[in-house]
């Protein structure tokens, strides 16, 4: 699989919302990261259904959404129906995990896990089998424009390495702190997805920004 970005609609001007979303259609981004926070799992709420399907409308590539939510399984049906292509939940806040990827699965959704920067690769030695996705999170959840954790690093070859031992069709990305300075040290080091949303949407030109970490990212491809 090539290497893809994934800008995050969190840092979109939400006044203009249709005009963002048009712009990610029309540039080099893969998929639309959108994040959901609930204000309970993490100390921030950003918006919820009524914004996913108002975005649904308008884009044209795979929604990726990242639920920063306690009990995602309540919601999973009314995400697929929203158009969720993949749908990922965080393994802090599910007590009952592989019952909720399968639920995810059974919805037609690509089924996807976030790790905290805490939680070790290691906890999903016994459900990787199962996974489209591994979230790996580079910051604490729950912000835009924070500084990426170098950490980072050592769990993506672990992660890569526990994805080829189990021979998992599971893939990599990367969330929070991604910039120009660190995406190509992020690909070789084994990630598949880069999401990024300050340093595109706060850059002078969105477009020329994603084209470039598109660009960097291919090079490792
Ligand atoms: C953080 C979110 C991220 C965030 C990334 O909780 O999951 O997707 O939008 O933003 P940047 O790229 O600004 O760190
Ligand atoms: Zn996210």
């Amino acid at each position: 699989m090539s290497k893809l970005i994934a800008p995050s609609i969190l840092a979109a001007d939400f006044a203009n919302l249709q005009r963002d979303v048009e712009m990610l259609n029309n540039s080099d981004a893969d998929w639309f990261h959108v994040d959901i926070m609930d204000g309970v799992f993490v100390p921030n709420i950003s918006f919820g259904m009524p914004v996913l399907k108002a975005i649904s409308k308008h884009a044209k590539k795979v929604i990726d959404v990242h639920l920063m939510i306690v009990d995602p399984d309540r919601y999973i049906d009314i995400f697929s129906k929203l158009g969720a292509t993949n749908l990922t939940v965080h393994y802090e806040a599910c007590t009952h995990l592989h019952r909720t990827i399968q639920a995810i699965k059974a919805a037609g959704m690509k089924a996807g896990v976030a790790l905290n920067p805490h939680t070790p690769v290691s906890s999903l030695e016994d459900i990787i089998k199962d996974l489209d996705l591994v979230c790996l999170m580079s910051v604490n959840p729950g912000f835009g424009g924070q500084s990426f954790i170098t950490n980072t690093y050592k769990k993506i070859k672990q992660l890569k390495q526990l994805i080829d031992t189990s021979n998992s069709p599971c893939k990599i990305e990367i969330d929070g702190g991604v910039t120009d300075q660190n995406a190509d040290e992020l690909i070789k080091a084994g990630a598949d997805i880069l999401v990024a949303g300050s340093f595109v949407f706060k850059s002078n030109n969105p477009t020329q920004t994603i084209s470039n970490l598109k660009q960097i990212v291919t090079k490792r491809s």
